[in-house]
């Protein structure tokens, strides 16, 4: 049945905004709105808010442009994407190093678990998260200047996400309502998408009312502090050490575009809360590093990260933590032996001469322009089955799956990547029968 208005019957959006009213007013009431009205919201409540935006819309997105139901992917359009915005929020208020808040990031954290797992069990459900996370652009104008006022930012400064286009945000909501209403759905399923809708405004709310106000003691550098997907896990509390790990991040990630290329600004964020996790590390006895970084090892090669990224990460990251606080150089050279034990892992199969000769061979057959764009593609090939010698099963498919996809590369490019790997499992292979 759908609902109705005096006789008339209302279109989803009408029925959505109609049941969700009660939530939405009281989201409004919120402290965090009246502080942020009276100036009086702490720079951390706004950026915590920016992150757990960023990780909420990270799984809504997704799910959205990947969903089975093809009418949420019809709904769904590139230009509601809000990531870019959000990220460039965040790296505005970067160089600040802004704490988390413990309470919020737990709430963020079961919010996205939640719909990641509706997502996939009940898919029509996205439909009301789009609603309201696409309304709420609609309370930008509202909103914008408030925090320009309190932050006393300027332009997009911080305030990308929020920034009102006007007509052309109109435009976007009425073409957004538009593919909403002529929406073919049975009997039962619009309470699914306004339950949704609403059940999304209610975990909004327990976030705003986590924000703010705050104790003291619940600021803390969690890792959704540099990477607001990746939770809680343990970085450095101290902001210098925290900035080194960035970038050392930010540094492994350029020298290799393998990682841009295949993993995108998600990807970064990754690759800096890796190295805060870490940099946590050097005060362990050296066995349980060496446990904890063969561990990390095995999780990125299974996924497409040979580990000599690893430890050409790790030797990174000691630099930028020694030059960020030179008296800890000792203690943050224990991290060393870890690295020099995955590079030890894998030349039991491949030495660095057989390793070099590859990578020469793979770059010769692919010519300078492709040698440019991605560099050191032949020593990644060459570690991934270094790394599948020494047991990690799918070391060199996960790579292989992206380094030889003719979407991204010509034919010569994928001939080279086949060649690489059968001569370097040829070489190999003795040595791990052995
Ligand atoms: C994250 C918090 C918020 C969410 C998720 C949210 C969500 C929404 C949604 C879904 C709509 C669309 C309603 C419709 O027409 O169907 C909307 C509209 C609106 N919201 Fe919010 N809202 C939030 C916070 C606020 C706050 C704090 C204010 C004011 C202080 C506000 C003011 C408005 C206004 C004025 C509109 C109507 C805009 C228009 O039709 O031009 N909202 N909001």
């Amino acid at each position: 049945m759908q609902a109705s208005l005096f006789g008339q019957q209302l279109t989803l959006m009408e029925e959505l905004k109609a049941s969700t009213s009660t939530a939405h007013a009281r989201l409004q009431t919120a402290p965090f709105f009246q502080a942020l009205a009276g100036c009086q919201l702490p720079l951390e409540s706004y950026v915590g808010q920016l992150r757990a935006i960023l990780a909420i819309h990270v799984v809504v997105e997704q799910a959205s442009a990947h969903c089975v139901d093809d009418r949420v992917r019809s709904v769904w359009s590139a230009d509601m994407r809000k990531l870019p915005l959000l990220r460039k929020d965040l790296q505005y208020f970067e160089p600040r190093t802004v704490a988390d808040l413990k309470e919020a990031v737990d709430v963020a954290l079961q919010a996205t678990n939640a719909l990641r797992q509706q997502s996939i069990e009940a898919p029509l459900a996205i439909l009301g998260w789009l609603y309201v996370l696409e309304g709420s652009t609609l309370c930008a104008s509202v909103l914008q200047p408030l925090v320009a006022r309190a932050f006393l930012l300027r332009g997009d400064d911080g305030m990308a996400y929020l920034r009102n286009d006007g007509a052309a945000a109109r435009y976007r909501w009425a073409e957004y309502s538009q593919r909403m209403n002529t929406l073919a759905l049975e009997t039962g399923e619009r309470a699914q998408i306004t339950q949704a809708a609403n059940e999304l405004f209610a975990r909004l709310e327990a976030l705003f009312r986590a924000l703010y106000p705050f104790q003291q003691e619940s600021k803390a550098y969690l890792a959704a502090s540099i990477n607001p997907e990746a939770g809680r896990h343990p970085v450095p509390d101290d902001a210098r050490e925290l900035q080194a790990s960035v970038r050392a991040g930010d540094i492994c990630w350029h020298r290799f575009p393998y990682f841009a290329a295949r993993y995108g600004e998600r990807g970064l964020g990754f690759a800096r809360s890796d190295a805060a996790w870490q940099a946590t590390l050097y005060p362990y006895p050296p066995a349980q590093v060496l446990q904890q970084v063969q561990w990390l090892g095995r999780v990125l090669s299974a996924r497409g990260m040979p580990t000599l990224l690893l430890q050409v990460q790790l030797e990174i990251l000691v630099e930028e933590l020694a030059s960020a606080i030179p008296e800890r150089r000792a203690g943050y050279e224990k991290l060393l032996p870890a690295a020099a034990a995955l590079h030890a892992a894998r030349s039991r199969f491949l030495t660095d001469a057989q390793t070099q000769e590859l990578a020469a061979a793979f770059d010769l057959a692919v010519g300078p322009e492709w040698r440019a764009r991605f560099p050191h593609t032949g020593t990644l090939l060459s570690a991934a089955v270094a790394d599948e010698c020494g047991g990690c099963e799918k070391a060199v498919d996960s790579l292989r799956t992206w380094m030889a996809d003719p979407r991204h590369f010509p034919a010569a490019w994928i001939d080279a990547v086949e060649l690489t790997l059968a001569q370097a499992r040829q070489q190999a292979a003795p040595k791990a029968k052995a």
